[in-house]
């Protein structure tokens, strides 16, 4: 039952239709969907049928390249129609990865990214942002309030599906995964360790592991935020093999791989990959929406 509140409004462009919707059910709020065109030449036409002086504007950023432009089109009609505030829902935050120049004359995308959306958000709310060396999400965005919500709750319910395994552990693919891998197996009460990976290239990764928690005959959760290649995965899963896991079950985040990344994950090894929808995914088995609205009622007056 959508209650009326003119003062709030999720929007959303029309592929963000379901997510979005279900964020305004959760909330009690209308959902409005832009309409969105192109002109024969690929620009962007875009037009925004309602605004709120609370508008929640609901766009995930994979696929960012194309996405960005139109968002950025959409902020501004949203304001020229009476959006006083607007409140970016983005469950998956794109170009967080490149957070130095490794080279001299390559950008720090992280920092471009956040002075685009501060320009035209007041406040961004993402999951699970992929950072590792900025301590956290408001000193990457520090000119708008930014929240980073965790996903942790919704993998540990994922592992809670699958009934008491006193034979279960948890590995997070490499040191990165610590925190999160530590914080799913409190919640789910097992055992857990972390692997280490070095990085070889976009697809190509090494990694270590130091046996210290035995894996053999174990039914294995491999935690991680992001399939994004599907190198650290695939590399993970053939090493868990190798020291005989029963079974190997990915939980992850954001999926964001193709398709044929999912067989080659099948081939070796992955019984199965559970995702969160943050981008549509066929591994997706939790929607965000009711912990984006659990966030959006204790950051944000409605
Ligand atoms: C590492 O920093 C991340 O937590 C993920 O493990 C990584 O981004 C996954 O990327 P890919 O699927 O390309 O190996």
């Amino acid at each position: 039952m959508i209650a009326s509140n003119n003062s709030a409004i999720v929007v959303a462009p029309p592929d963000e239709r379901a997510p979005a919707h279900r964020l305004g059910e959760a909330l009690g709020l209308e959902t409005s969907i832009l309409e969105l065109a192109s002109f024969p030449d690929g620009e962007t036409k875009i037009r925004a049928p309602a605004a709120a002086e609370t508008t929640l504007l609901y766009w995930s950023l994979d696929q960012p390249n194309k996405k960005i432009m139109p968002l950025v089109l959409a902020a501004s009609a949203l304001r020229d129609i009476g959006a006083k505030r607007i409140i970016l829902i983005v469950p998956y935050l794109c170009y967080m990865r490149q957070d130095k120049a490794f080279r001299k004359g390559e950008p720090v995308s992280q920092r471009v990214l956040a002075r685009i959306l501060s320009q035209w958000v007041d406040h961004l709310i993402t999951v699970e942002p992929h950072i590792h060396r900025a301590p956290d999400l408001t000193s990457i965005f520090d000119k708008i309030d930014a929240t980073n919500v965790s996903a942790a709750p919704l993998l540990s319910s994922l592992i809670e599906d699958d009934g008491a395994n006193a034979n279960a552990a948890l590995i997070g693919p490499d040191t990165e995964s610590f925190a999160w891998t530590e914080t799913v197996a409190a919640q789910s009460g097992l055992p857990f360790a972390v692997m280490s990976k070095v990085r070889l290239g976009d697809h190509k990764v090494d990694i270590s592991y130091d046996d210290k928690l035995s894996v053999e005959g174990k039914k294995i959760y491999l935690i991680d935020d992001l399939i994004s290649s599907g190198g650290t995965l695939l590399t993970a899963a053939a090493l868990l093999r190798e020291r005989a896991a029963a079974q190997i079950e990915a939980l992850v985040v954001h999926a964001l791989c193709d398709a044929s990344m999912l067989d080659a994950l099948e081939s070796r090894g992955v019984d199965r990959i559970r995702s969160l929808d943050t981008a549509p995914h066929p591994t997706n088995a939790r929607y965000i929406a009711p912990l984006l609205a659990e966030t959006v009622r204790s950051e944000i007056k409605l």
